[in-house]
């Protein structure tokens, strides 16, 4: 449990490496619980999406950037995010928007206005949170903590088949996904405010071979064993 203000409540904090199946997880638990689920990857995609729509190039309009981020409002309804009311998920999954999100999230000023957009939300209820900063930097002190890995060729896999079911147009080969991928998980790690790293308390789980229920059935126990 986690004291916020006057009210204690469950944080579940869910990192790891791009396409590691964090939002598949995610919402199912908080689903399951009744809890709130936040992608925070979606929050750093709503800024990347409308800096595109702006032909902002980073690290040239940086200030530019950092005033989309200020102005969106996040709201989350039925567990799914809204920016400014909107719900923006099918426009900022497109490969456009991952080949640049990385370079606005490595932005300092985007950061520490993000967090604070969802420290906010997740003030006054029981939340799971996906990202990659939540258990070391917007929750330290989450109920629970996984870092959620799985080999770059097996995420690739299967990012590649959920753009096929989306029925993406100009659907890239998954050579230039599993690149992609790789690129972006560098990109992450090696970022110097808030990079990819796995908490020191973070229960690691590697999903190369497990499904998503024997995966959710693994966090279900650990979630049984954490101490109130
Ligand atoms: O989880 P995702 O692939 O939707 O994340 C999109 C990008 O945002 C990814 O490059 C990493 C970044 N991100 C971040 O830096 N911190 C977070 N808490 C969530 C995502």
């Amino acid at each position: 449990m986690v004291k916020q203000g006057h009210m204690s409540a469950t944080i579940i904090a869910i990192d790891g490496p791009a396409a590691s199946g964090k939002s598949t997880l995610a919402r199912l638990i908080a689903q399951h619980h009744g809890w709130a689920y936040i992608n925070t990857g979606q929050m750093y995609r709503a800024v990347a999406y409308f800096g595109l729509l702006s032909n902002l190039t980073l690290p040239e309009d940086e200030f530019a950037a950092i005033g989309i981020a200020k102005s969106l409002c996040f709201s989350i309804k039925n567990r799914t995010l809204l920016v400014n009311g909107e719900d923006l998920s099918e426009k900022i999954c497109l490969p456009i928007v991952e080949k640049v999100v990385s370079a606005y999230a490595a932005v300092p000023d985007i950061r520490s206005l993000l967090v604070s957009k969802q420290r906010d939300i997740a003030k006054t209820q029981s939340v799971v949170m996906d990202g990659r900063d939540i258990g070391t930097v917007v929750f330290p002190d989450a109920t629970l903590k996984i870092f959620l890995v799985a080999r770059a060729e097996v995420r690739a896999k299967r990012r590649h088949q959920e753009l096929q079911d989306r029925g993406l147009d100009n659907l890239p080969p998954y050579e230039e996904i599993l690149r992609d991928i790789e690129q972006r998980d560098a990109q992450d790690r090696e970022r110097t405010v808030s990079p990819l790293i796995q908490a020191s308390d973070a229960i690691l789980v590697d999903t190369s071979t497990l499904s998503v229920q024997e995966t959710i059935a693994l966090i279900e126990t650990l979630l049984k064993e954490t101490p109130a």
